[in-house]
């Protein structure tokens, strides 16, 4: 949780490779030799095996060259403080929430806005598996494959208007399926933004599923973004309403404690959160010796998006 000090010793809990649902394994067999084969077949259209999940194409481009974390580890360890502040607490606490019918507003400096059905939203997009690296401000960092589609191509269907400078997003807020509203560690709904050339960029990603299947409750169902380059905190899950403004947007954490959450959040090891070091992360479910290692700027994904931020102190944008 963004304002307290990581727990230690997690990585020691996660010993679960005998935990590992046997599918789920499988599964990361299967991710050993779709990496072998992805350089001569990008984009083989791939269906989960059960039947039961999402069909997709997996995008070679972003593999991350790691091997992802286990669908356990990627599922109940979580920050979704609208069901609690504890790691546990969304997967166990999250059961009751509906995340269909659902449905988006689209609001603001845009030609085409209304309140748009879920399936309407997602009907006309190809779905992709990407493999990121996930770093959380907290200094953990997992390797996750998701499935969605890029958050550019969603917001061009709206046709931003040329006031459009920002992004904003709200994650819904429904006291009877979320009990962490209960309690008023952040100022509800959980919002965030970004300039719009940042929700442009390829990288950033809109999910509605992970390991081939539907997004679960806890990882924030039924779509999220997933900006690999930024603290994870940026990566608003449960969307209801995506805003384009002409000024920039407030965002929970920067609201909450200013001076330790900065609306733009990249990864930087050269810039140290107040109360810890960023130089390093541990990563979880990496074993005692696999665990501590050093963070990459932008999470490693500089080369794609260093350019975006040209000319800007870092440390004062941070
Ligand atoms: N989105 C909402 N609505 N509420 C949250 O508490 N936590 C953020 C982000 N998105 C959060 C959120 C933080 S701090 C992180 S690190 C990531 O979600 C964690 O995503 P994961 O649980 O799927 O790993």
């Amino acid at each position: 949780m963004p304002t307290t000090r990581p727990r230690s010793g997690h990585s020691a809990r996660i010993a679960s490779s005998e935990l590992t649902p046997q599918s789920v394994w499988l599964r990361r067999r299967e991710f050993v030799l779709a990496g072998l084969a992805a350089g001569l077949l990008p984009g083989v259209l791939r269906a989960a095996p059960d039947g039961a999940g999402l069909s997709y194409t997996r995008n070679a481009r972003y593999g991350a060259g790691e091997t992802p974390n286990s669908y356990e580890d990627i599922t109940t360890y979580n920050n979704f403080y609208e069901f609690g502040t504890g790691k546990e607490d969304p997967a166990r606490r999250a059961g009751r929430f509906r995340p269909a019918p659902w449905s988006l507003r689209i609001e603001g400096e845009a030609d085409r806005t209304g309140v748009f059905a879920l399936e309407d939203i997602l009907r006309p997009h190809p779905l992709e598996e990407r493999v990121y690296r996930l770093r959380c401000v907290e200094a953990w960092s997992m390797v996750v494959p998701w499935v969605g589609f890029p958050l550019a191509d969603l917001l061009r269907r709206f046709a931003p208007t040329s006031r459009a400078k920002y992004v904003a997003f709200t994650t819904a807020a429904i006291p009877e399926q979320m009990p962490g509203l209960a309690y008023r560690v952040l100022d509800w709904p959980y919002v965030e933004g970004l300039r719009i050339d940042e929700a442009m960029h390829p990288l950033a990603f809109v999910a509605t599923g992970l390991y081939g299947q539907p997004l679960p409750n806890q990882n924030g169902a039924p779509l999220r973004l997933v900006l690999p380059w930024k603290y994870g905190f940026k990566s608003i899950k449960s969307i209801v309403a995506i805003r384009f403004t002409a000024t920039q947007p407030p965002t929970s954490w920067n609201r909450a404690a200013p001076r330790e959450y900065g609306f733009y959040a990249n990864v930087n090891p050269a810039v140290d959160h107040p109360r810890w070091s960023q130089a390093r992360e541990r990563r979880i479910g990496a074993g005692v010796f696999g665990a501590r290692r050093p963070t990459l700027a932008f999470n490693g994904y500089a080369e794609e998006v260093a350019s975006l931020y040209a000319g800007m102190d870092l440390r004062r944008h941070f």
